[in-house]
């Protein structure tokens, strides 16, 4: 992969933060932002629509590959995500397709279909991409790779608030479960399980604000050859 700017990996389980410091970091670089757990749980979304099971991989992949899928890039913001031509990206969040984002995601065929949609985002580099396996790979040539990680309890209260800020309210217990259910599922998969990368940066986000997490980051790009940070990404930036 050649590419004139650089991509940062963001891994990490559920609730450790990803997506809140992904964007705050996105925006403050003014690079491309990419949430690629959106990707599959709008899999799992359009699989229970067509009556596809979530544990039926070739059928999942015959899916995919016919399904008209856009996902929105811009640094701040929801990453918006289109199923075909429709913004479905609040339902996107519900715990149940929580749950089957996770189950669709075991599947090499499913994994193999939305690889080359995740690295076609970052051709040109100059963005930030969370999930899973970023750093290990989707981008594993990533010039900077961070792993979140957050206690399970700071993690269980951070999902509910999310949900709660949505008009969605969940049990604390029910949530705990659903997601140590996710984390044991997510970590031992045996294709691209949960893991940090070799090269990662490890942060436990668990006492840290936001800002702190997002300052850190910044701090390790700043750092990268070139002082690529907050270059704009016009062409001929960077
Ligand atoms: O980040 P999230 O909670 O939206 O992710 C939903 C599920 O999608 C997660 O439990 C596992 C799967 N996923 C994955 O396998 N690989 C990724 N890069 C991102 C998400």
């Amino acid at each position: 992969m050649s590419r004139r700017r650089p991509i940062v990996a963001i891994d990490g389980p559920a609730g450790a933060g990803k997506t809140s410091v992904a964007r705050a970091l996105a925006e403050r670089l003014g690079w491309l932002r990419l949430d690629t757990g959106a990707l599959y749980r709008a899999v799992a979304l359009a699989a229970r629509e067509r009556g596809v099971d979530w544990n039926d991989g070739p059928a999942l992949g015959r899916m995919v590959s016919g399904l008209d899928l856009e996902v929105e890039a811009a640094p701040g913001g929801r990453s918006r995500v289109r199923i075909d031509g429709r913004d479905r990206s609040d339902e996107l969040r519900l715990p149940q397709i929580a749950r089957g984002a996770s189950d669709v995601s075991r599947h090499p065929e499913v994994r193999a279909a939305l690889l080359d949609v995740q690295r076609r985002v970052g051709r040109e580099g100059a963005l930030v991409c969370e999930g899973r396996d970023i750093g290990t790979v989707v981008f594993p040539d990533a010039e900077l790779k961070v792993f979140l990680t957050a206690s399970p309890e700071e993690r269980v209260r951070r999902r509910i608030a999310e949900l709660r800020a949505m008009g969605v309210q969940v049990d604390e217990s029910a949530m705990a479960s659903e997601i140590a259910a996710r984390d044991a599922q997510d970590s031992t998969r045996a294709l691209a399980p949960l893991r940090p990368a070799p090269d990662a940066v490890v942060l436990d986000t668990t006492d840290m604000p936001l800002e702190r997490v997002v300052e850190l980051i910044a701090a390790h790009v700043a750092r990268l050859s070139g002082g690529v940070a907050g270059t704009g990404t016009g062409p001929d930036a960077g």
